[in-house]
């Protein structure tokens, strides 16, 4: 039997020198409802966590307001001092119950998100950080400058954004780099494709959040149905490996709370779509997002 690695996927190196599997893992589902509170079984996400390096998964999204803090707190927990690993943690968004996040962007909060993953994780500088959102209702330079300080003050060794635009990903590059861009971004969710394209050429990791549209992509009765079924792999992989084949630059990061299921999105860094899957998938995909 061949060895299931997230190494199959490839390697990218994020601002140049964070070498990574490009099959991650996103920690947002080792959260009570709602991304609210403990998780249901921690036993489980603290399972799921201690399986990643096993299985060569070397590149971990979480953010602060997961939970919040349970996510970064068991991480910390089950994988500290993180040997070989990049955690990739986030800062930006309040939050006041679950399925509720509202952004905040004011300097001192943003010092203060940063300061205190610091101290959860547990490290003395964050390797990769990213701006959750940037908050409409503060001055953007603000945001940037505080951000572009905290790196300059070497609390920050990389910085990402989530959910931008290109003029906003040009906007952020006069106060500090951008090694990363995380937006929604699955076979049938496609409004960043611009965004996408810009990252490739500027060679910026693009971390697809959702990659899995939250598990409807890995029932049957897709559009990747005929695809797995001929090529012997779950649906749920074919989501993967068709995003994986998109573009050099992209970091699925697929969320579950079982090892069953990681185990089993893992295995689709191993499969390699034809040119004439990956494109039928392509066309299949745009429609039905143009449809949703
Ligand atoms: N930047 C942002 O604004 C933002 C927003 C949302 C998420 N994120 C990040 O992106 C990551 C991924 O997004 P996501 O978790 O929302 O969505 P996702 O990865 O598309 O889907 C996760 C859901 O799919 C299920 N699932 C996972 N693997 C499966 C499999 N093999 N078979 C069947 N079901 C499966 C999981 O349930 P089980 O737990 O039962 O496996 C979970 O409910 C998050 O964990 C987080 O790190 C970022």
């Amino acid at each position: 039997m061949t060895e299931l690695t997230a190494a199959d996927s490839s390697t990218f190196a994020i601002g140049g020198d964070l070498i990574v599997n490009r099959l991650g893992y996103g920690a947002m589902r080792i959260t009570g409802k709602g991304i609210w509170g403990e998780p249901a079984d921690r036993d489980e996400a603290l399972r799921v966590l201690r399986r990643l390096p096993e299985l060569g998964v070397n590149f971990i999204d979480t953010a602060d307001s997961y939970g919040p803090y349970v996510s970064e707190d068991l991480i910390r927990e089950a994988l500290h001092p993180y040997d070989g690993l990049v955690i990739a943690t986030k800062g930006g968004l309040t939050r006041h119950g679950p399925d509720i996040w509202l952004p905040l962007g004011r300097h001192e909060y943003l010092r203060q998100c940063v300061l205190m993953s610091i101290r959860r994780l547990g490290v003395e500088r964050i390797d990769h950080w990213q701006l959750h959102r940037i908050d409409p209702n503060t001055d953007r330079d603000e945001q940037f400058s505080v951000i572009a300080d905290m790196q300059k003050e070497g609390l920050i060794r990389h910085v990402g954004l989530s959910e931008v635009s290109v003029e906003e990903i040009e906007a952020a590059k006069k106060f500090f780099p951008v090694v990363s861009v995380q937006n929604m971004y699955n076979l049938v969710t496609r409004q960043s494709e611009q965004v996408l394209d810009y990252c490739e050429r500027e060679n910026i990791a693009f971390i697809p959040w959702f990659p899995l549209a939250a598990g409807s992509l890995a029932r049957e009765g897709t559009v990747l149905d005929e695809v797995a079924k001929r090529v012997g792999a779950s649906p749920a992989q074919v989501a993967l490996a068709w995003v994986l084949k998109r573009s050099p630059v992209m970091l699925p990061i697929p969320g579950t709370s079982r090892v069953k299921h990681l185990e089993e999105n893992v295995a689709a860094a191993a499969i390699e779509l034809t040119d004439d899957d990956f494109a039928r998938l392509d066309v299949a995909g745009r429609e039905e997002s143009r449809r949703a």
